[in-house]
């Protein structure tokens, strides 16, 4: 069965990087890969094209694709738009139309990159962490929210802006059992995180992992309050193997984790339905000083392909070729500038993605 994938480039150096992960495809795809590739706008690009960050010919796109491979949304110049027409609403839009609940980001260290990191090496050497964010509920969704005027004890008004955490105990179960699942891969240590001493949401949270725990008698399961996971992670992260959380904590850890590896251009991930239907994406932004300059770090991007070959399509053997590629790029001392080290050989985000094809086809 032939696979589709929409690919969506998005703003920025979107564009840039996601090409760099289609040449990767496309030498997959000459040796045998079923799969076709269909763009479409998204971000400001589909605000720029159609009037909406989601446009619906984009939304079509990826409800009848297989997996959605992204680039990276937002810029500047779209900054001053109403907020549902900001390029990132296109992005939480298509998480929440395609039920995407389940987000993987691992934070993985690449000896090579040991010195990219500002902890010291024997803290960060060998860091293997998988991040499970809840990506579809929380206070990105919860109702009501709003920005609106009230009036004040002493008679006047104030502005007040609120948003609303919120979790139903089937969005948390759901969630959990995708990290179980993953931990039972890996090194069957969970840590869920949450603040259950303070948020009720939290509390809720806390009790249904618990009861999902017994699904999952191997697994090592421990609980966490968010401000010491933060802690946690900078202090000693090597101490955890799989973490679940919620949205805006998962968004907050995640991008702290990934600065233990050295360079957030490292760094893919996936986003899941409960059929295992992704979008993958680098965890980065669309870095607008950097844009069309043709020196972004194209390596999360491609990594991000490596996920969608394993969790959407089964396919661990290609998502090795990838990896294995990536690793061989980086063992060859060859650098984008984000991630240069001192005798490295700096190279284009295009000729970095020319040297991941040349070590998948050596
Ligand atoms: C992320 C980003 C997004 C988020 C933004 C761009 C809406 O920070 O994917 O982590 O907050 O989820
Ligand atoms: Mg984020």
């Amino acid at each position: 069965m032939t696979k589709k994938i929409a690919v969506l480039p998005g703003d920025g150096i979107g564009p840039e990087i996601v090409a760099q992960a289609v040449k990767v495809l496309d030498v997959l795809k000459a040796d045998g890969l079923d799969i076709v590739m269909e763009e479409g706008a998204i971000g400001g690009a589909g605000y720029d094209a159609a009037g909406d960050p989601l446009p619906e010919a984009t939304l079509k796109l990826a409800r009848e694709s297989d997996a959605v491979l992204l680039g990276a949304v937002g810029g500047p110049q779209y900054d001053k738009l109403d907020r549902p027409l900001r390029p990132e609403r296109g992005l939480l839009r298509i998480r929440k139309e395609l039920n995407l609940f389940a987000n993987l980001r691992p934070a993985l260290l690449y000896p090579e990159l040991a010195e990219a990191s500002s902890l010291k090496p024997e803290v960060v050497s060998g860091l293997d962490i998988m991040i499970v964010r809840e990506l579809t509920g929380d206070v990105y969704f919860g109702q009501p929210r709003g920005i609106e005027v009230r009036a004040t004890a002493d008679g006047k008004t104030e502005r007040v802006g609120f948003n609303t955490m919120i979790y139903a105990e089937s969005e948390v179960r759901r969630v959990a059992r995708v990290a179980f699942d993953i931990a039972m891969k890996r090194g069957k240590k969970l840590c869920s995180v949450e603040k259950a001493n303070v948020l009720e949401c939290s509390e809720l949270w806390r009790e249904v992992v618990l009861e999902v725990a017994k699904d999952y008698p191997e697994v090592e399961l421990s609980h966490m309050y968010v401000d010491n996971a933060a802690m946690q992670l900078v202090k000693w992260p090597k101490q955890f193997d799989v973490i679940v959380t919620g949205n805006i904590f998962g968004d907050i850890l995640s991008d702290q984790a990934s600065m233990l590896s050295g360079s957030i251009g490292m760094l893919p991930s996936a986003s899941l339905d409960e059929h295992n239907k992704g979008m993958y994406e680098p965890i980065h932004g669309s870095a607008p000083d950097i844009a069309g300059q043709d020196k972004a770090n194209p390596l999360a991007t491609i990594l991000s392909v490596a996920m969608m070959l394993r969790y959407s399509f089964g396919d661990e053997a290609n998502a090795q070729r990838v990896e294995n590629a990536v690793k061989a790029v980086l063992a060859q001392g060859i650098r984008t500038v984000d991630i240069a080290t001192a005798g490295c050989q700096i190279v284009s985000c295009s000729a970095m993605g020319d040297a991941v094809v040349a070590a998948m086809c050596g």
